[in-house]
Order: structure tokens, then C-alpha cells, then sequence
């Protein structure tokens, strides 16, 4: 049965595509909007989360479209009207609904809008574009250009993953992350709660909740939970938490009385694992550029009962050796990367990526893993992850760490998840492999 759309429908979904080119990720936006509009659970909500997960994930192929039917490239454009030819392109060339009649109002109504704050030429354009496509599709024209299509992601994401994985893999990857996550999850704070009490409590509410095969105390689950009737949540018991960044935290490890630096720490996920592993008896410095995001840190601290042994810092991690006093018995170097583990949550950053912003993350990762060296005491152990599938960023960076730096060697990593093909003793998370984000893991040890 078509929906029928009226204006606020279209005012709801643009200002909710404009917001989200500015907040990631782009799903709590369109959530705050939908809520506002009185859309949020409806099937208006279905339809445009779909069309909007849709248009991310194809942006980079929306631009080129648009550049070669409408002869302005969307980029230049202000966020609304970039948005609107985005959209049209999304509706006249990949809607699965194939619904003329919800695409042509919905469009109408976004040209009013676009008219309005921009002029009727600008309005004219995404009507054209919509009209157009439905005439004439747009084709590949290369082979890479089919294969990006295929994909619905960059030759240089498709390029960098053909040094890691099979074509058949890479193609399985993609489903994997142009499909929205089945499985999400959640770490258990033993601090306050047991894993099997979490998962009575999930499976009481009928959520379709099992314990993790690979990571202890990691709770997986399938499908929406009422936040209403489970509390665990607001009582700090469970974090939410993707299975491969529970991982992170046990194979670092932590220990009653140790020192502890976690150098880019916020939001803290991976911090308040770590207090809760040494019992709250360790002491965790978490140093973030951030004061905003350490703030949101402080507070997971609080819920999870593990503020005691935690010290928030603004700190620089390029600068940490000035700055922290004591050497570590373990550092956490969980460093911004392109965040190109995280496609399924993130789907635009897939088209973000360029050399100049990879040469960019690298080097500052490199200067961080330096000073994260320098802060370990012999014996010391330093793990360095990224949410990354880039080998940049992973094996590179490791290898170039062990040629430039004397004193420290890889620990072998075999286990929860796979080495990496690329560097041994190095492991690496896969959404299609293991269900989670796609993760990098190096652990390293400073010799005594
Ligand atoms: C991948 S996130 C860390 C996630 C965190 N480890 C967790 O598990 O919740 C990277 C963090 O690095 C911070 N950051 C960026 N540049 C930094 C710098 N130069 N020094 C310290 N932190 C930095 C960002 O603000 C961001 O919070």
C-alpha cells in the first residue's frame, strides 16, 4: 500500500539528512528528528531509515550520477541542497519500492522546501534529476565503476581489502556491511552483575540473547529491547558494546595494583573494561583530546561503578610521555582511525577516505604508538587497536613501529578471532567473519 506523504514527512527526512552531515553517527540525529515529527517506530521511520542508509552508503556513487545528469557536483552545493540531489538520485535509480507516486510528492515537497531557502532553479535541478533517471538510468561505464557499484563502496576500500581477503571474501564482506547489523551486543560489568543474570533477564523479556562463543562475560543479542523494562542498562550492569571491543580489553588484561594508561580513551568503553578487570584496584589514566567526550567517559565511570580507580585527562597522546609521570604496567593505543571497521554504523565513511586522509591518521597514529612505548616500564605490555581495515593503519604501523623502535616485541595474537595474513602475530576482527566490527590488534611487549 503506498504511504502517503504530506510536507512534514519531507521537512522531517531532509532536516534529517542535513543534521546528519554534521553529528555521527548519522542514526542519533535522525532519531532526535523522527521523535520531533512524531515519526519515531512509525513505517515513515522504516522508509526513510532505509532511503537514508541507502544514500550513504552509495554517496560517492550519488555525486558522480548527479555530476554527469545535473552538471553541478552535489559537494559544492550547501548541505540541503546536496542532500535533495542525493535523494533524487537514490529514488529515480536504486529505490527498491519502485513507487512513482511516493517518490513524486516526496520529491515535490523537497523542492518546495529547497525553493524556498535557495530559489526555484535549485528546486528545478532535483525534479529534473528525479525525472531524468526515470527515463534513462544511469549505467557503469568502467569496470571499476560496476564493481563500485556492485560493492557500493571505492576502488581504494575494494583495493586496500584485496591485500587481506579473497575476491569471493570481499564480496561476502560487502553484504555483510551493506546489510544492517543482525547481532549487536553488550559487555557485562562484573562488578554489579552476572552474565547469566543479564541473559535471564534478556530472555525473560523474549530478546533472542546468547553468550558470546569467543569473549567472556559478552552478551549477543538479535532484534530491538524494550529500555523501559530493561534496566540493566541505566544500572551500569551491561555496556553496550561491540563483541571485538570486549576482546580488546581481555587481551590487554589488568591486574589489582597496576598502572594503567588508556591514551585515547573516550568514551570509555574500553577503560571501564579495564577498571573492572583489575577489580577496581588498578589505577586507569584515561587521557582524551576531548573534554566533551571525557565527559561522557566520566559518566560511564559513574553507571559502571568504576569512577574509584579511573583519572580522566585532557591530554594530547602525541605528548603523553611529557605529560603522564610513572611508566605503565599496560597502555591502551585505541588511536582515531578511518574507521573503516565500522562501514555498517558509519556508511558514509567509506567515501571519506582519500590517501591524504589515511597518510593523515597515520601519521598520528605512529607518533602516539612512540610515546605509548615510552611510557611502559620493562615487562610492560602495549595493545594497539584500530576499528580499521586499512593495512595502513595496522600492519604497517606495527611493522614500522618494530624497525624504528628498540626494546619491544610482538606478543603473538591467535585467538579469540584470526592472525593477520599480512604480519604475523597480529589478529584482525571481520564483520562477515565473526559478526563484528572489523578490528586490528597488535600486543606488544617492552623487554626487561
Ligand atoms: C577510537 S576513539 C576511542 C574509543 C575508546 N577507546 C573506547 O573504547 O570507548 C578515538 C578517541 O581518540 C581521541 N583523540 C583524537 N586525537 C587525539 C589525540 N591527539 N590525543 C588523545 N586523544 C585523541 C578522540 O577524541 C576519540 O575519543
Amino acid at each position: 500500500m503506498t504511504l502517503r506523504v504530506e510536507k512534514k514527512h519531507a521537512k522531517a527526512l531532509l532536516e534529517a539528512l542535513e543534521l546528519s552531515e554534521h553529528y555521527k553517527p548519522f542514526q542519533e540525529v535522525k532519531r532526535r528528528v523522527f521523535r520531533k515529527y512524531g515519526l519515531l517506530g512509525t513505517r515513515y521511520d522504516r522508509v526513510f531509515t532505509a532511503l537514508m542508509y541507502r544514500l550513504y552508503r552509495l554517496q560517492g556513487i550519488l555525486d558522480r550520477i548527479a555530476t554527469e545528469r545535473a552538471g553541478t557536483n552535489p559537494e559544492r552545493l550547501p548541505a540541503a541542497i546536496r542532500q535533495s540531489l542525493r535523494l533524487a538520485v537514490v529514488l529515480g535509480q536504486f529505490d527498491e519500492a519502485n513507487d512513482e507516486e511516493f517518490n513524486t510528492t516526496l520529491l515535490r515537497y523537497i523542492a518546495t522546501i529547497i525553493a524556498k531557502r535557495f530559489g526555484t532553479s535549485y528546486a528545478d535541478s532535483v525534479v529534473k534529476l528525479y525525472q531524468s533517471l526515470r527515463r534513462r538510468p544511469w549505467t557503469p561505464t568502467t569496470r571499476r565503476e560496476r564493481i563500485e557499484l556492485e560493492y557500493s563502496m571505492p576502488w581504494i576500500l575494494i583495493d586496500a581489502l584485496r591485500k587481506l581477503l579473497p575476491w569471493d571474501e570481499i564480496k561476502l564482506f560487502a553484504n555483510t556491511i551493506n546489510t544492517r547489523s543482525p547481532i549487536l551486543g553488550f559487555r557485562v560489568n562484573i562488578l554489579k552483575a552476572t552474565a547469566e543474570d543479564v541473559l535471564k533477564e534478556l530472555r525473560d523479556m523474549g530478546v533472542d540473547a546468547w553468550l558470546s562463543e569467543r569473549v567472556p562475560n559478552h552478551i549477543r543479542y538479535r532484534g530491538a529491547i524494550d529500555y523501559q523494562r530493561f534496566k540493566a542498562l541505566e544500572e551500569g550492569k551491561v555496556v553496550p558494546q561491540d563483541e571485538a571491543s570486549t576482546a580488546a580489553g581481555f587481551i590487554l588484561g589488568a591486574k589489582p595494583g597496576e598502572r594503567i594508561y588508556d591514551l585515547c580513551a573516550a568514551p570509555g568503553g574500553k577503560t571501564t573494561h579495564l577498571a573492572e578487570l583489575a577489580r577496581n584496584k588498578a589505577l586507569v589514566v584515561a587521557t582524551d583530546l576531548r573534554p566533551d567526550r571525557l565527559g561522557r567517559l566520566q559518566d560511564l565511570a559513574l553507571r559502571t561503578g568504576t569512577a574509584p580507580s579511573i583519572i580522566a585527562l585532557v591530554a594530547d597522546a602525541r605528548r603523553a610521555s611529557r605529560l603522564l609521570r610513572g611508566a605503565a604496567n599496560r597502555v591502551l593505543l585505541d588511536p582515531p582511525c578511518t574507521s573503516t571497521g565500522s562501514l555498517a554504523k558509519y556508511p558514509e565513511a567509506r567515501w571519506r577516505l582519500a590517501p591524504r586522509t589515511i597518510r593523515e591518521h597515520v601519521e598520528k597514529q605512529r607518533a602516539m604508538l612512540l610515546e605509548a612505548v615510552k611510557l611502559l616500564r620493562p615487562g610492560g605490555r602495549l595493545l594497539y587497536t584500530v576499528c580499521s581495515i586499512l593495512p595502513e593503519e595496522g600492519e604497517h604501523n606495527i611493522t614500522w613501529l618494530l624497525e624504528n623502535t628498540k626494546g619491544v616485541e610482538l606478543v603473538p595474537l591467535s585467538s579469540p578471532y584470526e592472525q593477520s595474513p599480512l604480519l604475523r602475530g597480529t589478529m584482525r576482527a571481520w564483520p562477515h567473519r565473526h559478526y563484528t566490527s572489523g578490528f586490528f590488534y597488535a600486543l606488544l611487549e617492552k623487554k626487561s
